[in-house]
């Protein structure tokens, strides 16, 4: 394809994707270009206006490009699943503090989807040992080959297939564990979301009961019973709901609850410490 070529494809994207409401038009146009448009291929442009007909149907770029960029990892994902949010590496970047997970500590990603949050934190601590626990089959598919994929960069990470809303899914880590983090679904049907997620993203990892908050309880419950006494708890939420989830981290099994900001500065990580005493709810 000849670079003039290329620009007159480029130029007609950006009017397709700045009419169709995409919000980082350059950004998913340099992405579009590189992964479609390589010089050379004489398909080139079809492909290229196919992704870009996909992403002005607000596909999300993920499932486009079969990848998705996250804290250092390029992790395989597809329709079907969830795309990992950059915003979601200021977890992780807490959760990698020594201060957080000690030196060959052991650590527990729930709802981990494709891998995102214990597949990074592997990276970052390859002294720690982190579990990583999911229950969608697609999404499993999706983090063993993450897993594998990435091996010679992280330490050990095991998979567990399990329903966190099943009575005794953790029965194997109680009050052993120093570390549980969390992005789970979390979004009330009452907010409006962007079509990326309110229609192609699944509805099981988005939503969860009416405030949205169903999942989060239950993980408030089993993070204290797998957590040790001093052990951490880190939670991704809703930007409009920090007050509400440290309600329900307030009690005998939670201290040093506290609210900070993802990378684009929204209230959506909450975490706490395990009381050296208390009950497991
Ligand atoms: C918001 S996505 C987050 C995925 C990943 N942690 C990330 O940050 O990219 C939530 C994930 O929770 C999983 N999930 C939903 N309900 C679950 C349950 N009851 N038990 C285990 N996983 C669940 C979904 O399949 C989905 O992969």
């Amino acid at each position: 394809m000849t670079q003039e070529l290329t620009r007159s494809a480029r130029e007609a994207a950006r009017t397709r994707l700045t009419d169709a409401g995409v919000w980082d038009v350059e950004g998913d146009l340099d992405a579009l270009q590189e992964r479609f448009l390589a010089p050379g291929t004489p398909t080139a442009t079809a492909r290229f206006e196919a992704a870009v007909a996909e992403r002005c149907r607000r596909i999300p770029l993920g499932h486009i490009i079969g990848s998705a960029s996250f804290d250092g990892l390029e992790l395989v994902v597809g329709s079907g699943v969830f795309v990992p949010r950059h915003e979601s590496t200021a977890l992780v970047a807490w959760a990698a503090d020594e201060k957080t997970l000690p030196y060959e500590g052991t650590a527990l990603d729930l709802c981990s989807g494709v891998g995102a949050l214990g597949l990074a934190l592997s990276r970052r601590r390859p002294d720690a040992a982190v579990t990583c626990v999911e229950l969608d089959d697609t999404c499993l598919q999706y983090l063993n080959r993450n897993t594998a994929r990435h091996q010679a960069v992280l330490g050990r990470v095991s998979v567990h297939a399990a329903d966190l809303t099943e009575p005794g899914c953790l029965d194997a880590y109680l009050g052993t564990t120093d570390l549980v983090m969390a992005n789970p679904p979390y979004v009330s049907p009452d907010v409006r979301l962007l079509p990326e997620w309110s229609e192609h993203q699944p509805r099981a990892a988005v939503y969860s009961g009416a405030d949205g908050l169903d999942l989060i309880r239950r993980i408030v419950v089993l993070a204290a019973a797998a957590l040790r006494p001093g052990g951490h708890l880190a939670l991704e939420h809703d930007r409009a709901q920090p007050e509400q989830v440290r309600e329900l981290l307030r009690g005998d099994s939670f201290e040093e609850i506290t609210t900070f900001t993802d990378t684009a500065g929204e209230p959506r990580i909450t975490v706490a410490r395990r009381t050296d005493h208390g009950g497991t709810g």
